[in-house]
């Protein structure tokens, strides 16, 4: 099979080094891919918004299977558009990709479909979502409905804060029209965590729970990010309460979008926060969690052809979804600024050493290739050390050992990434 991954991040490497393990496949291309899967597969310089491009290139190369990694082509409608072709695409058509490409639309769903979230209100008015904020108070949430790079949702902690975020969203359009209509919410307290399920439109595969680190600092602290590590499992999900969470979290959403015509196939991720009442789900995402996707892929042992294949066919309840008992931890080697500005362009150096490391797998995110040197950084979030485990604390041993052997010029990262997991466990 000829496969083409869509995106450019570290999900998108570890994407392609997993795929390329089926026997199935023959020839990965990436779209626009980055350093890490020039290795793999042959990378294209498509943008992953460009739909009409990436529907060419699927025909032309005469592409067996379209793997979206970001959210952004998805609620473009690649999906759809490639399904016109006969292509088939894993990941879900623009109506159900809305359960991430806009926050007014999942909150009502997830509202109709009894899934619990914080409670919410809708607004395309400046002035009646201020008299809202000054009515609830503080703390608040204020998210953009729209897609926003990461960047649409502050927790405000005073009512002149919530209200500079509504002005910022709604009158100087920070966010273009993403920030046209707001959701205002209640603010949940506890510890997070991913936990991703492939669906087929019906029928649901679980994936062991996971927990990203958003802060760019230790302990969670400063700015967030794209996510600085990740680890699975998560031990505030236990495996003993995966069925009843997705019963909670899953099933409500795949029945109803199925209702209303508009089946999900793809991956669905639901992020949790634990609150003292129990899960509460802060958000859909429609596709793999950067950079829970990579410890996950580590773990998976059954072919991922074989599970996206089921998920467009219908027939995931065919398939016996196998993860390895082990625990995996990647830690995120970030351009100093990361999430504000970078440099760019430094030459990395210790990539093979690192994979050399037992149970060690570097996954690349904003790297590039480069004619002497390798590989350059060409992003924020730079590379994904990621590392499998007898437990956690053998893991992050593992992944930190890794982290060790690579250099570029003042690279950052997180020296806490599990430590929630470790008090926990
Ligand atoms: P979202 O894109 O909705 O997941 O929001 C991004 C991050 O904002 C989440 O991972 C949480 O850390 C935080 N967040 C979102 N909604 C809430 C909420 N209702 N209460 C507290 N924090 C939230
Ligand atoms: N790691 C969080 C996300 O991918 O949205």
């Amino acid at each position: 099979m000829k496969i083409l991954v869509v995106g450019s991040g570290g999900r998108e490497h570890a994407l392609c080094w997993k795929l390329a393990q089926s026997p199935k496949v023959s020839t990965i291309l990436c779209a626009p891919g980055n350093g890490g899967t020039a290795e793999i597969g042959t990378n294209i310089p498509v943008k992953d918004d460009d739909i009409p491009a990436l529907v060419a290139l699927a025909k032309e190369e005469s592409v067996d299977l379209v793997v979206a990694g970001p959210e952004l082509p998805l609620v473009l409608g690649l999906s759809n558009a490639l399904e016109k072709e006969g292509i088939p695409c894993f990941g879900p058509g623009a109506f159900p990709a809305n359960l991430e490409g806009s926050k007014a639309f999942s909150k009502t769903v997830m509202h109709e479909a009894g899934v619990p979230t914080a409670d919410f209100r809708v607004f395309d008015e400046f002035d009646s979502a201020c008299s809202f904020v000054k009515e609830k108070g503080a703390p608040i949430v204020i998210k953009a409905d729209g897609l926003a790079a990461g960047k649409g949702v502050v927790v405000a902690t005073s009512v002149e804060e919530a209200i500079e975020t509504l002005e910022e969203m709604m009158v100087k359009k920070r966010f273009a029209s993403a920030g046209d209509r707001v959701v205002v919410e209640e603010a949940l307290c506890g510890e997070e965590a991913s936990f991703l399920a492939f669906c087929d439109g019906k029928n649901y595969a679980l994936l062991p729970s996971s927990q990203d680190h958003k802060a760019v600092g230790e302990g969670d602290t400063g700015p967030n990010t794209g996510g600085m590590g990740a680890y699975s499992p998560a031990p505030i999900l236990p495996e003993e309460q995966y069925g009843k969470t997705a019963e909670l979290v899953i099933k409500p959403i795949l029945e109803h979008l199925a209702a209303k015509g508009e089946p999900f196939k793809g991956v669905l991720y639901a992020g949790l926060m634990y609150t003292p009442n129990g899960p509460s789900v802060l958000e859909y995402n429609v596709r793999f969690g950067d950079p829970e996707c990579q410890p996950l892929l580590m773990r998976l042992e059954t072919d991922l052809v074989d599970i996206m294949m089921a998920c467009i066919e219908g027939t995931l309840d065919k398939i016996d979804v196998k993860v390895r008992p082990e625990t995996a931890c990647g830690v995120v080697m970030a351009a100093k600024g990361y999430p504000n500005d970078y440099p760019k362009g430094m030459p990395i150096s210790g990539i093979d050493e690192a994979d050399k490391l037992d149970g060690v797998k570097v996954f690349q995110a904003g790297t590039k290739p480069a004619p002497d040197t390798g590989v350059v950084t060409s992003g924020g979030r730079v590379l994904c050390v990621t590392a499998l485990g007898k437990d956690l604390v053998h893991a992050i041993e593992r992944a930190y050992q890794g982290v060790e052997k690579i250099y570029f010029t003042d690279s950052y990262y997180r020296r806490d990434i599990g430590e929630k997991g470790l008090k926990r466990s």
